[in-house]
C-alpha cells in the first residue's frame, strides 16, 4: 500500500477526529467551561455578544419573556448596524480591507474596498436612498447579483433604518412581485445583468417584469454590472442609474439612525410548508449579536483574517456570514460572484490561494461536487493559509467531510458543521473548533447557552442513541421575531406543536425548527433533515407545495404531486408526478409547460428533474395524496405499507415507469 491509501484508510475508519492542535493554540475559545458557564447564567451569559457590539444607548434588560413566544433582547438599548459594521472600525481599520470582492471574468482585477471606501459609498447611497424617498421603517427590497454593491445596499438601509427585504436573484419575476406586494414595498434594487460561466446574462428584464406585477409604485436602483456586454436597456423615468446616484451624492454624509434594539433590521421570505413563502422578520441588536459572536466563536473570525464564504447573499447565509457577522468583527470578508468550475474546476482553490484565505464556509453540495470532480483541482494551489473550514445547509455524509478534511483542510483545519436556519438567524448547533472533538457527519453539540432538545413526538426528550424531532427549549437573540404582519402563523408554524399556547410562561414555549435529529452520548446532534413539505436541493429551501402550484397551473395538468428525491450531489432534486387531462397525449409539449410555468413562478433551480406522467396518484380513501410513497419510488426505495390506499394497483404501475425508463 502507498503512503497516501494508508492514510485514505486510516480516515475513512476514524469516526473522532481532535481539534488540530495547530489550530487549538490561536483558536478565539478553547475552554471548555463555557458550556456550564453559559448555562449557570443563562439568559445573562449573553451580555457577551452585546457587548461585542457599539451602543448609542445600553440596553437596560437582556431578556424579556414577559409575552412568549415573542421575546425581546436587550430592550432599552439603542445602535445602528451600518456604524456597527463600518465607522467604528475606521480608526483602526479604514486602509484595512473590508470587502474583496472577485467578478467571474478573470481579467477583470478584484477589487480591494477598504473600510474607509466602505465607508464613504454606504454613506453616499443612504443619501441617495434617502432623496428617493426611503424613510426610516420603509421596506427596501433588493434582486441583486453578487456585485459589490449588493453589501453596500443591505448597509445603506441599515443606516438609515429601512429593512432590507432581499429577493435571490435566481427568483422569478413574480416571486419577486409576491415579495413586494406581501411586504408593501416601494423600492427595488437591481441590476443589469451579471456574468455566469462567461455568459453575460440579462437580468433586469426579469426584476422589471417583477415590478409591473406589483400593485403600487415602485423607484427601482439598476447597478450597471455588465457595461458594454450589457442588454442595450435604456433605463425609464423610474429607474435610476446606481453609479449616476452615487456621482450625485459624492462625499455626502448621512449620520447613523439610531435604532431600538428590537426595531427591525430585515425581513427575508423562506419557504414553509402551505404555499405562500413565509416573511422571517430579524430585529437590529439581536441580530447582529448573535451574527458577531457565532461569527467570533464558531468561524473563528479575527479582523486580520480573510475570510471566504461561498453563498449568495440572497440567502440568510449571505446575510449573517459574508456581511453582518464579519463585518461587525471588522475582518476581511470575500464574496465571488461566478460559478465554482469557471473557467475551470479550481476556481475557489485559486481564490484561496491568491488572497490567502484563512476561512472557508461553503455547503455540502459544493463538497460533493468537488470531490466528483477530483483532488487534482485544490492540488494546484497553495491552501496552506486556510486555518478553518466550515459547511452550512443540509446534512453531510461523513465520505465527503473526510474528503474536505484531508484534501482541503489538509488535516490542519477543523471543520464546523453548523446547523441553523433563515428563522434562527445564525449558528445553533455546532462544534465549537477549539474546544470540541469532531464527529464526521454529526453537527455537534448546542452551542453553550443554546437549548436545543431531540424530543418524542410527545416532546419528551429521547435517551442518548435514540431519535426524533429537533427542538430548542429556550429563546435565544438571534431568533426571528415574528412573521411579517403575520403573528398567528408564526405561532402556529414554529411553536403549536410543542408548545402550551395558552400559557404565558416561557417554560411552556417551545420551538419548532421542523427537522427530524437524532442524538448521542455525549450529546452531539445529528440533523437528518426536514420533516415538513420543505426540500433541500443544492442547499436551497423550497416548498414543495410552492412547486405543486407551479405545475399544477401549467396547460393541460390535471393534478400533479411533488417530492424531494435523493441526489448525489444536489442533496435532493425535484421529481414531479403528473396527471394529464384527459384527451392530452403529447407529453413533450406539456413537460415544456411544466418547467415554464415552474421557471416563472418560482425559478430555474425548482425546475423538476424529472416529471413522470401517471394516470392517477396514489391516494388515501380519504382522498389524500401518499407523497410519502412517491417518494420511495423515486428513491428506489421498498415500498412501505399500502394498505390504506383507495388504489393500491397504481403504486406498481408508477414504480415500473420509473424504473423501466
Ligand atoms: C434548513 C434551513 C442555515 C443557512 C442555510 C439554510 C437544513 C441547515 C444544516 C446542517 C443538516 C442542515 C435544515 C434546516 N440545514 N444546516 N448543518 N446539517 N441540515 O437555511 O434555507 O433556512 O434552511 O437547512 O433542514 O432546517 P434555510
Amino acid at each position: 500500500m502507498t503512503e497516501e491509501t494508508n492514510l485514505e484508510t486510516r480516515i475513512a475508519e476514524q469516526d473522532v477526529f481532535e481539534p488540530p492542535a495547530s489550530f487549538v493554540e490561536q483558536a478565539n475559545v478553547t475552554d471548555a467551561g463555557i458550556y456550564e458557564e453559559f448555562e449557570e447564567n443563562w439568559p445573562d451569559c449573553w451580555e457577551g455578544a452585546a457587548d461585542l457590539l457599539s451602543w448609542d444607548e445600553d440596553y437596560e434588560t437582556v431578556l424579556d419573556d414577559s409575552n412568549p413566544p415573542f421575546y425581546e433582547w436587550f430592550t432599552g438599548g439603542t445602535l445602528n448596524a451600518s456604524y456597527n459594521c463600518v465607522d467604528r472600525h475606521l480608526p483602526e481599520r479604514a486602509d484595512e480591507v473590508a470587502i474583496e470582492w472577485v467578478g467571474e471574468p478573470t481579467d477583470e482585477s478584484n477589487r480591494s474596498i477598504t473600510y474607509g471606501e466602505l465607508h464613504r459609498e454606504v454613506n453616499e447611497f443612504a443619501a441617495a436612498l434617502r432623496d428617493l424617498g426611503v424613510s426610516e421603517d420603509d421596506v427596501v427590497t433588493m434582486h441583486m447579483p453578487m456585485v459589490a454593491a449588493h453589501p453596500v445596499a443591505l448597509l445603506a438601509c441599515a443606516r438609515i433604518g429601512a429593512p432590507h427585504s432581499v429577493v435571490f436573484a435566481g427568483f422569478s419575476a413574480e416571486a419577486l412581485a409576491d415579495r413586494m406586494n406581501a411586504a408593501d414595498s416601494e423600492y427595488l434594487i437591481t441590476a443589469d445583468g451579471y456574468y455566469r460561466r462567461g455568459d453575460p446574462l440579462d437580468h433586469l428584464s426579469k426584476s422589471r417584469e417583477g415590478v409591473a406585477d406589483v400593485d403600487h409604485d415602485v423607484e427601482t436602483v439598476v447597478v450597471d454590472r455588465l457595461g458594454d456586454d450589457g442588454h442595450g436597456h435604456d433605463l425609464r423615468a423610474d429607474e435610476h442609474d446606481y453609479d449616476d446616484l452615487m456621482a450625485a451624492h459624492e462625499g455626502a454624509t448621512v449620520e447613523p439612525v439610531e435604532r431600538d434594539a428590537e426595531d427591525m433590521l430585515f425581513l427575508m421570505y423562506t419557504s414553509g410548508t402551505t404555499g405562500k413563502p413565509k416573511g422571517v422578520k430579524h430585529t437590529t441588536a439581536g441580530y447582529l449579536a448573535w451574527t458577531a459572536w457565532t461569527s467570533q466563536n464558531v468561524l473563528d473570525v479575527k479582523p486580520e483574517d480573510t475570510y471566504f464564504c461561498s453563498a449568495d447573499i440572497g440567502w440568510i447565509t449571505g446575510h449573517s456570514y459574508i456581511v453582518y457577522g464579519p463585518l461587525a468583527l471588522g475582518t476581511t470578508t470575500t464574496m465571488y460572484e461566478g460559478a465554482p468550475d469557471y473557467p475551470e474546476q479550481d476556481r475557489f482553490w485559486e481564490i484561496v490561494d491568491d488572497l490567502d484565505v484563512t476561512q472557508f464556509y461553503t455547503a455540502p453540495t459544493a463538497i460533493r461536487s468537488f470531490m466528483k470532480w477530483g483532488a487534482e483541482y485544490p492540488e494546484r494551489h497553495d491552501l496552506s493559509s486556510l486555518r478553518l473550514l466550515g459547511t452550512v445547509g443540509e446534512p453531510i455524509n461523513p465520505k465527503p467531510w473526510k474528503w474536505y478534511y484531508t484534501h482541503i483542510g489538509g488535516e490542519e483545519c477543523p471543520i464546523v458543521d453548523t446547523w441553523w436556519q433563515t428563522e434562527t438567524g445564525g449558528h445553533m448547533v455546532t462544534t465549537l473548533p477549539g474546544v470540541n472533538d469532531m464527529k464526521p457527519g454529526s453537527a455537534g453539540p448546542p452551542l453553550p447557552g443554546v437549548d436545543a432538545q431531540v424530543v418524542d413526538g410527545d416532546g419528551e426528550e429521547v435517551p442518548a442513541g435514540g431519535a426524533g424531532y429537533l427542538t430548542v427549549q429556550k429563546p435565544w437573540p438571534g431568533m426571528l421575531r415574528t412573521l411579517y404582519n403575520n403573528d398567528e402563523r408564526f405561532i402556529e408554524e414554529y411553536w403549536a406543536e410543542y408548545s402550551d399556547t395558552e400559557s404565558d410562561d416561557p417554560e411552556d414555549w417551545v420551538y419548532f425548527p421542523e427537522d427530524g435529529a437524532k442524538v448521542d452520548e455525549d450529546g452531539y446532534i445529528t440533523v437528518v433533515g426536514r420533516v415538513d413539505d420543505v426540500v433541500n436541493v443544492s442547499g436551497h429551501r423550497l416548498g414543495t407545495m410552492e412547486i405543486e402550484s407551479a405545475v399544477v397551473s401549467a396547460d393541460h395538468v390535471a393534478e400533479a404531486a411533488v417530492v424531494g428525491a435523493d441526489h448525489d450531489v444536489k442533496g435532493e432534486t425535484i421529481h414531479a408526478y403528473v396527471i394529464l387531462e384527459s384527451g392530452v397525449d403529447d407529453e413533450e409539449a406539456v413537460r415544456k409547460h411544466i418547467e415554464n410555468a415552474v421557471e416563472d413562478k418560482i425559478g430555474p433551480i425548482a425546475r423538476p428533474e424529472r416529471i413522470v406522467f401517471t394516470p392517477e396518484l396514489p391516494k388515501t380513501r380519504s382522498g389524500k395524496i401518499m407523497r410519502r410513497l412517491l417518494e420511495e419510488i423515486s428513491d428506489g426505495e421498498e415500498l412501505g405499507d399500502t394498505s390504506t390506499l383507495r388504489n393500491p394497483e397504481i403504486v406498481r404501475d408508477i414504480e415500473a415507469e420509473v424504473r423501466g425508463e
